[in-house]
């Protein structure tokens, strides 16, 4: 089987594997060097990287133990490092295991190539189902309930070195010969990655080359040459010294509010480790904008790759696995309609960069329509990886196991402040953090018998969704002028939500009439650069908050980056992301410009 990639990919794209499986083997063209040895490479993986780090007699009852490895191939590495933990780990023991891999493999061969490792069979099937799609930044898999983590960073290694936030307490390097492939194993890339072993770390590779040593011993650590595996006579070892930290994360932690916000950040803090409840008014959960019946989740269009759109393309990402792990999916695809020639025009900008074909896809107004169902007369885009959400199904869902109370939380306890709109009146922080709140009323129509069927998620300006409890959510009006208490649907908010919407599907629904239709008016949160925002204001004391229109695409993930803040723990993250959604960094901009001191 020959899997080949000879056309010229653009940027926006990752290169594929350009493989080939022979007799068992795989082998990359590109490097041309073996993904692991012919001999055993189960064993090789066990002998080189395992033992030659002493991962499992490193673990700690209920701490977590992260790994790093350059080179996630076909995952092997992983699979075994699992099957160590599943077997050996101590109770309470989390692993969280970071791979950077820039040429990420077809599932199929992965699946294939695991054919020899029996033993291996149900985590791979594990694996290989929640394979994430081929879009470059962080991709975040949960095992176990959690326990198991696997961050896939997937990118060059070059790009990523350096640029996230990683801490490691064990590193494997695994990414073909020195000889074969220099990128991997450049020395100062080597000096940056051995930097980030925490210590008491340890670190292990199959090579024994000079130069390997040599950056290793650079970045402070203590490098030694041992036997090899099989018929390679020497790799090489190395530990950094000192007292390895134990990051026991078993913390209660009292989160305020029980929006998409605050379930989110309680889901992060329980899969951590952590003992999250969450606080909420009597009445339960989603009571504020979290609270519309169905919402989208769709990425975020932008021309250009800086730090808030690869924040909304990690979020997107990580969203919409959350989504199909709490099984409250509504529809299978999500569409952007244009509704001007401005909009055609950008568009068609965005598809000229050549994203991946499951991120967006450029829709002529006759592809458009067919996939819709009714007539379109501009361009669409089309993201496969988009859809909606049954809200409240998804705040149940993700909630489970986690305590929710009315009472109010106890004042030395640590906090999370996740009340939306509330925050300006709970706390007197706007000069730190401004907030700009508005109302969005939206309407629900019962589903039509032509539009019962219909699947996917919908923005034009407004919104649509496909039909939960028969009904369909659309929206939204943007109202900076009303009172927080004033919650009363209105229909000329009705109105306005008709005339957002293209004549094509106005006309599919059958032209409601704005006085029949049911509505629910809620606040937005929004900064004033429409990134969310998330940090600790103090010791103890956490927000997360911003969300604006895009809560549950951002929300899930900006509450991951969160909970690994609180409990001291790497995010894994792009660190001017990281910048881009930290509450301080207004702040920060405002002094930087001498608007404060
Ligand atoms: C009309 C409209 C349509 C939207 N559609 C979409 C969409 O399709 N897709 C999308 O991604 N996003 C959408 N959003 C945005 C999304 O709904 C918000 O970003 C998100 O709900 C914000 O979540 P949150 O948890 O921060 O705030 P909220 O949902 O407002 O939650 C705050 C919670 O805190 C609780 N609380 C307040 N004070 C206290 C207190 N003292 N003690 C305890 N609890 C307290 C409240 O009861 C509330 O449940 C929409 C928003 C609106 C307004
Ligand atoms: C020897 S294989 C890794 C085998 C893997 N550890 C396993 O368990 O299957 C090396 C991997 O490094 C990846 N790689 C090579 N050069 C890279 C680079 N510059 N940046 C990121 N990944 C790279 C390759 O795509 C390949 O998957």
């Amino acid at each position: 089987m020959v899997i080949s990639n000879d056309e010229i990919l653009p940027e926006r794209k990752l290169p594929a594997a350009d493989v080939v499986l022979e007799d068992g083997i795989l082998r990359s063209r590109r490097h041309d060097d073996i993904y692991f040895s012919v001999d055993d490479g189960l064993a090789e993986a066990r002998h080189v990287f395992l033992q030659g780090t002493n991962f499992l007699s490193r673990l700690e009852p209920h701490a977590i133990h992260h790994v790093l490895e350059t080179g996630f191939g076909t995952g092997l590495n992983f699979l075994a490092t699992w099957d160590a933990f599943r077997r050996g780990a101590p109770e309470g023991a989390r692993l969280r295991y970071a791979a950077i891999e820039g040429y990420p493999l077809d599932t199929n061969i992965m699946s294939s190539i695991h054919d020899a490792f029996p033993e291996l069979r149900d985590l791979c099937d594990q694996l290989t189902i929640l394979m994430p799609p081929r879009w470059r930044g962080p991709h975040h898999l949960f095992f176990e309930q959690g326990r198991v983590e696997l961050i896939l960073l997937y990118g060059q290694v070059n790009a990523i070195i350096g640029r996230h936030d990683i801490v490691a307490d064990t590193i494997f390097l695994d990414g073909f010969s020195p000889s074969k492939n220099a990128d991997m194993w450049g020395e100062e890339m080597l000096t940056t990655l051995g930097a980030s072993l925490a210590p008491g770390g340890r670190l292990a590779t199959f090579t024994a080359a000079g130069h390997v040593r040599r950056s290793l011993g650079l970045a402070g650590l203590q490098v030694a040459r041992v036997q090899g595996y099989g018929r390679k006579r020497d790799m090489t070892i190395a530990h950094r010294e000192g007292a390895a930290p134990t990051q026991l994360t078993k913390r209660r932690i009292a989160v305020i509010g029980g929006g998409i916000a605050g379930v989110s950040v309680a889901r992060s803090l329980q899969r951590l480790g952590a003992l999250p409840t969450i606080h909420e008014l009597p009445g339960g959960l989603g009571q504020g904008a979290s609270g519309n019946r169905a919402g989208n989740q769709l990425p975020r269009l932008a021309l250009d790759d800086g730090p808030a759109h690869r924040f909304a393309r990690s979020a997107f990402a990580f969203a919409r696995r959350e989504t199909y792990a709490s099984g409250s999916e509504l529809g299978a695809n999500g569409l952007h309609l244009a509704t001007s020639d401005q909009m055609d025009e950008r568009f068609k900008a965005l598809a000229a960069q050549h994203w991946p074909s499951n991120y967006l896809q450029l829709l002529a107004p006759a592809e458009a329509s067919d996939l819709l169902g009714f007539a379109h007369d501009r361009m669409a885009l089309l993201h496969s990886w988009a859809g909606s959400v049954d809200v409240k199904d998804w705040l149940l869902a993700r909630s489970s196991g986690v305590e929710v109370t009315n009472d109010k939380p106890n004042k030395a306890q640590e906090h999370v402040f996740a009340v939306g709109a509330g925050l300006p009146a709970m706390l007197q922080i706007g000069e730190y953090l401004p907030l700009q709140l508005a109302a969005g009323q939206i309407s629900l129509m019962r589903h039509r018998p032509q539009s019962r069927a219909f699947n996917m998620a919908l923005s034009y300006g407004g919104y649509f969704t496909p039909s939960v409890d028969s009904l369909h959510v659309f929206g939204a009006t943007f109202e900076h002028d009303r009172c927080l208490d004033d919650l009363q649907p209105r229909t000329d908010g009705h109105h306005h939500n008709l005339d957002l919407m293209p004549q094509g599907l106005r006309q599919f629904l059958g032209d409601p009439d704005p006085v029949q239709l049911a509505g629910r008016v809620s606040f937005r949160a929004s900064t004033r650069d429409r990134m969310p925002a998330m940090g600790t204001l103090s010791p103890g004391r956490h927000v997360i908050t911003g969300l604006g229109s895009r809560g549950l695409t951002y929300g899930p993930y900006l509450a991951y980056l969160l909970a690994t803040r609180i409990l001291s723990l790497p995010s894994f993250a792009e660190l001017d992301v990281l910048e881009a959604v930290d509450w301080e960094r207004f702040q920060k901009r405002d002094r930087k410009k001498g608007l404060i001191g």
